[in-house]
């Protein structure tokens, strides 16, 4: 039988008074037979704690009982690389052998055979719709796509050149007050009627934070129109001119959607969960999902790799000199697009988005630089030691930006279109947190300040 362990060496001060050694044992047996158990040494008190198990063969210590059992003594793993903040049965990925599913579907079927509002529904309902469902699901949402004439004036009190993410994460948060019973919800009906409202309200205001960029009067698409290509018309036509959809366009938004909808526990869904926990409301805690994404080491990667390969192009196309930018541990450079905290293999959406640049440019006839530029780096990245020695493979926005780019979006609206990808996965996260009646989210921590000390009066400071 194999058998291993793992020893992990701490030495606490409080509340223990006295350095402890923990040990953590974990056996092959244990992961064939679930009704074993994981066993922590602290000093000379062992204790136990179950394992849990996925339909995919993972495995996790339940550790809920550790604070109460052992008088205090807490986990702690900051980024939370080790830590499994719930059991979900939305999205299942294996960052190494570069598998993705939602629903159990794998990402590539998806991408090449359903339409962005069948994977919405597949992940927040649990399976894809028949034709009834579907219809119904987009007639709701149809229904809910009005926002109140009062939220132009919000928009418009914004600055022309505030950055679309801000505008969204705010416009998101007002429709709380503009649609108070989404708020307290708790029946699955009340859940429904939140959902089809913000699946009907978002890309509007996804639409308007364009346009308001751009000058455009704000408009509301088409009613007749399928999701996506309702979003096209939302955000393209013009006054005085007749919208017509172009299908290459269409299809390509569907897949980058498709790919963007969830990606499990990552940092902006972990938030939406959270905020939710409180009950906080589902468009409080989408709002807070659109900050959270906006980060460039988060869905705010995809405009931050278009503006480095565009600066490669203005320094001259030298992407040696940015290879070797990256690796120099005294630059603060990062190859961006590159990376993954869970994949350590190529990310399965960037094979897709890969193909996907190639045939959207080709079709749209699109000759665009910077997507060679993207290749070299590419193709110097995957034989590099430092990239291979730290599985640092191009992740799903290294491409996005570019086919983005030939669809006419601007760059400062790339996040937003990632956000308007990632909305059911989001709300499929919080449906399920709710309905497993999940505790509010409250982390522990350790303390490492100043321990009691006299207070002393301003003039003896
Ligand atoms: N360029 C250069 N070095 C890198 C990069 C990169 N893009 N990414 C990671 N490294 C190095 C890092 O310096 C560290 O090296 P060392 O071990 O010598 O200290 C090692 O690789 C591990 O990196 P880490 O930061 O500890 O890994 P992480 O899991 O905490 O971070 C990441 C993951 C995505 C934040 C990071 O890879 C990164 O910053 N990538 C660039 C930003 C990016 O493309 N983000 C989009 C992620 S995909 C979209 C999404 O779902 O959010």
């Amino acid at each position: 039988m194999l058998r291993y362990s793992k020893t992990i060496g701490c030495f606490f001060k409080n509340p223990l008074k006295k350095a402890i050694f923990v040990r953590l044992q974990k056996t092959q047996k244990i992961i064939q037979n679930m009704s074993d158990i994981a066993k922590l040494q602290i000093g000379n008190d062992t204790y136990e704690f179950p394992l849990i198990k996925g339909t995919e063969d993972e495995v996790a210590i339940d550790v809920k009982t550790l604070r109460g059992a052992s008088k205090g003594v807490i986990t702690i793993d900051p980024g939370y690389k080790n830590t499994g903040a719930c059991t979900s049965g939305i999205t299942f990925l294996d960052g190494e052998k570069g598998i993705l599913r939602y629903r159990g579907y794998a990402i590539e079927d998806l991408a090449e055979k359903a339409d962005f509002l069948e994977v919405a529904y597949a992940l927040i309902f649990g399976d894809l719709p028949t034709k009834e469902q579907l219809k119904k699901f987009h007639d709701d949402i149809k229904e809910n796509a009005i926002v109140d004439e009062e939220v132009k004036k919000i928009l418009d009190a914004f600055p022309k050149n505030a950055h679309p993410m801000g505008v969204l994460s705010s416009l998101t948060s007002a429709l709380t007050a503009f649609n108070p019973s989404s708020v307290n919800v708790e029946s699955e009906e009340e859940m429904y009627n939140a959902i089809v409202k913000i699946m009907g309200k978002f890309p509007v205001l996804v639409a308007w934070a364009m346009r308001k960029k751009k000058g455009l009067p704000l408009n509301y698409g088409s009613m007749k129109l399928d999701y996506v290509e309702n979003v096209l018309q939302m955000m393209f036509e013009k006054p005085h001119e007749e919208f017509s959809i172009n299908p290459i366009v269409k299809d390509a938004l569907d897949k980058l959607l498709i790919l963007h909808a969830d990606h499990e526990q990552n940092c902006s869904t972990s938030t939406v969960r959270i905020v939710g926990s409180s009950h906080a409301g589902l468009f409080a805690s989408i709002s807070a999902g659109i900050s959270a994404l906006w980060g460039p080491l988060h869905g705010g990667a995809n405009q931050a790799v278009l503006e480095m390969l565009e600066a490669i192009k203005e320094d001259g196309g030298d992407t040696k000199k940015y290879m070797a930018k990256a690796k120099d541990k005294n630059d603060p450079f990062r190859l961006m697009g590159f990376g993954h905290r869970v994949y350590k293999n190529f990310d399965p959406r960037a094979k897709i988005i890969k193909v996907a640049a190639d045939q959207v440019l080709g079709d749209l006839g699109v000759e665009d630089p910077i997507l060679e530029i993207a290749k070299g780096l590419e193709q110097e990245a995957l034989k590099d030691p430092y990239f291979v020695d730290r599985k640092l493979y191009p992740n799903v926005d290294f491409y996005s930006g570019i086919i983005y780019r030939a669809m006419g979006i601007p760059v400062e609206m790339f996040t937003v279109m990632f956000a308007l990808g990632r909305l059911p996965g989001w709300i499929a996260q919080w449906r399920e947190m709710r309905l497993n009646k999940e505790p509010i989210g409250r982390p522990r921590q350790i303390y490492t300040g100043e321990n009691l000390r006299a207070f002393k009066t301003i003039s003896k400071r």
